[in-house]
């Protein structure tokens, strides 16, 4: 709780300024800066106290919580609470609200800090409005139409006192981390959010502070009941996080919702990313009803699900046991579980099994086929699975299937780098036959790109079943933090 008290001995600590309607009314064809300059003289000549309070409120950061905070590793709250004096206007309670809009851009916005309290020592008449100690440190500080809609409204300028005690609950998270972490080191808190479950990547630095990052964080964030800190080892093949709880309760089944679908999964054991919900949604604009999908590394469905919803015929598959099952559970609460049929095979072996089976016929109907592959770190090197997959070409072929393919890509020019790959993983010259998406940048030198390409039939009908040679770089096995991050 925040605690406000008026200052005592008022008399003592509560005038800037005196400068009476009067004086004001002598003043007002004078311009306004002009006015509040003499407003300013005027405090420090009559108000002994002023010039104590100007070099308190001048002070920058008057709301860090006390220094003895600082290598706190077990959160005690208490610690934080201080008392700072913050300056505050008398207003008149039958203009309060209107002179309260009006300092909109002064008054003291902090969380859980009131903009108005009672005037204790003062007339029941009155109310005292707490203005921001950096931006008001005088009169002369309000603005042009401030200073003009305190005259209008009949309040007297004359800035007061106020000892305002605040408490660890009106400090952001920020001011809370930036007070206990050693000096001079970085204290971002950034996470990403999925569902009730904050996720943290913390350096070094942080870890012996980690269980009370994590209580802040949660703390300071409505709805954040759990906080996990990447380990950093990301799994080589599920492309889920090791995780560690820092605070909160170890529920990991997260509920969120992305482009309007609600997806539940178990977060330490399956893949998501809330920084791909626009990528998802670029893809899956592009699908029509009627259309077919087959999604090779599905995760818990968010390409598969919101095709399906538009009402193409899905194929999705995910090798991860546990987001096959998080798959089947998702189509069952989007409603569309007769839309989506589900496998749990390897990507290869669902290109080579059921796309296999279902695409001769449906290379002779008009609705369009998408093979969407998003696994960056491999899906370009899985492309040789279409090599040579069926036998007999269709008399037509219009309807060969569009790829989305995506890939990390260290090169300078990611572009070429993503295409040459492509190309040679088919054995197909993709050049000027492709279009290229840039997804994200994933981490310092690395992007997350997009092949957009229409299946060569001379590589599905190639009868070339030669798998690429490995390439030059093996897969990755484990992947340190940093590229923990990029999967992300
Ligand atoms: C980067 S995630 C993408 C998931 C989902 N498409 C999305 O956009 O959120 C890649 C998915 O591929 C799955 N996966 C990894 N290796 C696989 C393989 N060899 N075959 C099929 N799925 C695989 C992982 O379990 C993971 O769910």
């Amino acid at each position: 709780m925040t605690q406000l008290k008026h200052a005592g001995g008022r008399k003592m600590l509560r005038i800037l300024s005196r400068v009476s309607a009067s004086s004001l009314q002598t003043q007002r064809n004078l311009n306004a800066a002009a006015v509040r300059r003499s407003l300013c003289c005027a405090a420090s000549r009559s108000a002994p106290l002023c010039s104590g309070l100007a070099v308190n409120i001048m002070e920058p950061k008057l709301y860090r919580p006390p220094p003895e905070v600082r290598g706190m590793t077990l959160l005690d709250k208490e610690a934080f609470t201080r008392t700072i004096t913050v300056p505050a206007l008398r207003v008149p309670a039958g203009v309060l609200n209107k002179v309260v809009k009006s300092l909109r851009k002064s008054s003291i916005q902090r969380p859980g800090v009131p903009r108005v309290v009672q005037d204790e020592e003062g007339s029941s008449d009155f109310r005292l409005v707490l203005l921001d100690p950096h931006k008001v440190t005088s009169p002369n500080s309000f603005s042009e139409a401030e200073a003009e809609a305190l005259r209008a409204f009949g309040v007297a300028q004359e800035l007061q006192h106020y000892n305002l005690q605040l408490t660890y609950h009106n400090l952001k998270s920020e001011e809370v981390l930036e007070a206990v972490l050693p000096q001079g080191q970085d204290v971002t808190s950034s996470f990403s959010r999925v569902g009730h479950i904050a996720h943290m990547n913390l350096r070094e630095h942080q870890l012996p502070y980690k269980n009370l990052i994590g209580q802040v964080i949660m703390d300071k964030n409505p709805g954040i009941t759990c906080v996990v800190n990447k380990t950093n080892v990301i799994h080589s093949t599920y492309r889920n996080f090791k995780m560690e709880v820092l605070a909160g309760e170890e529920n990991m089944v997260a509920k969120v919702k992305e482009n309007g679908v609600t997806y539940e999964f178990d977060f330490s054991r399956v893949y998501w990313n809330p920084r791909l919900s626009t990528e998802h949604q670029r893809v899956v604009q592009l699908i029509k009803r009627g259309d077919t999908v087959f999604d090779v590394f599905a995760g818990v469905g968010p390409f598969a699900i919101p095709a399906a919803r538009l009402g193409a015929n899905v194929l999705a598959n995910d090798l991860n046991p546990e987001s096959y099952r998080w798959l089947q559970h998702n189509c069952k609460l989007g409603k569309v579980e007769k839309k989506v049929r589900t496998f749990n095979l390897d990507g290869r072996a669902f290109v080579q099994g059921p796309v296999k089976q279902e695409l001769p016929a449906l290379l002779k109907e008009k609705a369009a086929v998408h093979v969407v592959m998003n696994l960056p770190a491999l899906a370009l090197e899985f492309l040789d699975a279409f090599r040579g997959l069926l036998h007999q070409e269709p008399s037509c072929e219009e309807n060969l299937p569009t790829v989305h393919c995506y890939g990390f890509s260290k090169e300078g020019d990611p572009e070429t780098d993503v295409v040459k790959r492509a190309s040679r993983s088919l054995g197909f010259p993709l050049e000027n036959r492709c279009s290229v998406h840039f997804v994200r940048n994933v981490a310092p030198n690395k992007d997350m790109m997009c092949v957009r390409f229409t299946l060569p039939k001379e590589v599905l009908f190639s009868g070339d079943h030669e798998q690429t040679e490995p390439s030059e770089e093996p897969a990755p096995k484990r992947q340190k933090c940093e590229e923990a991050k990029d999967s992300m």
